[in-house]
């Protein structure tokens, strides 16, 4: 009998893939780095049974229209924005993705550009490189102190809880917004729940942790940075959208609010000439949130996984909040 046929839109490792391998058919997009052509990807899903992709490849509604078979798409991040949601119901196609896995190496980065950008890292680091030190100044690159500072977290889901579990180490009072209460997190790092405006008010630094829908997309507008202190950072390891740009690049030129550091942007790669990237007081990365070697292999073993239980007519371990519940295809 045929294997079920999955494709993988990027390179990956063997090693991960082995126990998917020994169940289906694996065929790859062949670069590692380089995303899959949109044409490509959706010639190649016409065919499969299973779709392993990554945040970055579109999922759409024309794409599953015309993929017969597919009965499981596993993304390889925790965010699955990039896939059409009520097109993957229609089709009845089950959708994966890798939560907490990923969670306290995220949170790693969200501490690394938190850093960074209160401590003016990659601005002091440039200069000594470019052979501009020419001597000590007390004021020198002098940031924001960031011990017993304030961090107010928005999305207090699992690496929400992993940002503020780092900052007790930090001696931080930490103050969170969630739609809803979490109170594992709550008894765990001590972090009190606040309405969006107080925390934006009140603290040293925003980090943005919460997933990209309808209601959290453009929630760090023009006004919400008008509310923050001057003195403020704001952080962004989860998604571009959550944050208008344009009013970021005005809010961080006019010296509104401190800095920023960025590791998501709305469209990813963002371009060099980008305003953004101009300012001083920017610290950007190329989205590289969960990217230890460990957490990428881990990732990519889950969501080979979770394509081989739905081929195998099982619950995926980890489908989408959405699909928990929901039987396999027949
Ligand atoms: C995720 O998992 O959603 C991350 O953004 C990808 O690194």
């Amino acid at each position: 009998m045929n294997k079920p046929v999955v494709y993988i839109t990027r390179t990956l490792p063997e090693a991960q893939l082995q126990t998917l391998a020994d169940h289906a058919e694996i065929r790859m997009w062949k670069e590692a780095d380089i995303p899959v052509p949109e044409e490509v990807l959706a010639a190649e899903a016409a065919e499969a049974d299973g779709l392993l992709t990554m945040m970055s490849d579109p999922v759409t509604d024309e794409l599953l229209e015309k993929a017969p078979k597919l009965k499981v798409i596993a993304n390889m991040a925790v965010g699955y924005d990039n896939i059409d949601m009520k097109a993957a119901d229609r089709h009845g196609v089950y959708v994966c993705h890798t939560p907490d896995v990923l969670s306290d190496t995220t949170a790693d980065l969200g501490w690394t550009l938190l850093l960074a950008s209160a401590r003016q890292v990659t601005s002091a680091a440039d200069y000594v490189k470019a052979g501009r030190w020419t001597g000590w100044g007390p004021f020198m690159f002098a940031g924001q102190q960031v011990h017993q500072a304030t961090i107010g977290i928005i999305g207090m889901g699992s690496i929400g809880t992993a940002v503020a579990r780092r900052a007790r180490g930090f001696d931080m009072t930490i103050y969170y917004h969630n739609r809803s209460r979490n109170a594992a997190a709550e008894e765990e790092t001590g972090a009190v729940w606040m309405e969006k405006n107080d925390l934006l008010e009140n603290v040293d630094f925003v980090v943005l942790t919460a997933p990209l829908t309808e209601e959290t997309k453009g929630m760090i507008d023009a006004e919400a940075l008008e509310r923050m202190k001057p003195t403020a950072h704001l952080i962004n390891i989860a998604r571009g959208p959550l944050v208008d740009e344009a009013a970021l690049e005005n809010a961080l030129r006019e010296k509104k609010i401190a800095g920023a550091g960025l590791d998501v942007f709305s469209n990813e790669p963002i371009g060099a000439d980008h305003p953004l990237l101009q300012l001083e007081n920017v610290t950007a990365l190329p989205h590289i949130g969960s990217a230890a070697v460990p957490t990428r292999q881990t990732m990519i073993e889950l969501a080979g996984l979770n394509i081989k239980d739905v081929l195998q007519g099982t619950q995926p371990r980890t489908a989408v909040p959405e699909h928990r519940e929901k039987p396999p295809r027949s």
